[in-house]
């Protein structure tokens, strides 16, 4: 059986985007799941003169080996300021001071909410463009607007963004 991991790029711990990464994984037949949290990878502020002084985090390798180990990525970001929040993107750094080719070119299902109207579009758009030179291979892209109002008991309620979603999962079980 195929196995992934979904998580979210942030460490709330009531994260939008990993009830939204949540629910794309439960739209998978036959496929294991690996729901990860930032927050059991907890790491120091990446900067050049710790990792000097200490070398690279255990948990910086840790994730590393498990994005190695899967066969895709289902990843929901958080924006912040419209860009990536910082508790992703000091996971990011930290791991491609290990492996530059840190998404291995497995499949990978990109998605973004928020609770306004662009749905973390443009984070979406900085992923977009950047992960395919850490050999990201981005199948579908997905942006969920307006949270509130979207989604309740753990699924997408809008019709329309549901199927869309629905339709963006079935491409990336194909490309697993
Ligand atoms: C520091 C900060 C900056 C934010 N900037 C944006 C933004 O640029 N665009 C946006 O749509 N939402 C922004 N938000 C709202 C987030 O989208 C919202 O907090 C969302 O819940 C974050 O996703 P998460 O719950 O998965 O962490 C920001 C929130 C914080 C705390």
């Amino acid at each position: 059986m195929k196995n992934i991991i979904a998580f979210a790029g942030s460490n709330s711990k009531t994260s939008i985007n990993k009830q939204l990464a949540v629910y794309a994984s439960s739209l998978l037949k036959n496929v294991e799941v690996n729901i990860l949290d930032l927050n059991d990878f907890e790491l120091p502020l990446y900067g050049v003169d710790l990792e000097s002084e200490i070398g690279i985090p255990d948990r910086a390798h840790d994730f590393l080996k498990l994005i190695k180990h899967t066969d895709g990525i289902i990843l929901s970001l958080a924006e912040h300021n419209g860009a990536y929040s910082t508790a992703f993107k000091n996971l990011f750094d930290w791991m491609t001071r290990i492996e530059s080719k840190t998404f291995y070119g497995k499949p990978m299902l990109l998605l973004a909410t928020s609770p306004g109207g662009r749905g973390g579009q443009s984070v979406l758009e900085i992923a977009s463009g950047r992960f395919p030179f850490h050999n990201a291979q981005i199948v579908e892209t997905f942006s969920l607007p307006f949270f509130g109002e979207h989604f309740a008991d753990n699924q997408i309620t809008d019709m329309g963004f549901n199927a869309d979603l629905k339709k963006k999962v079935e491409t990336f079980q194909n490309a697993l």
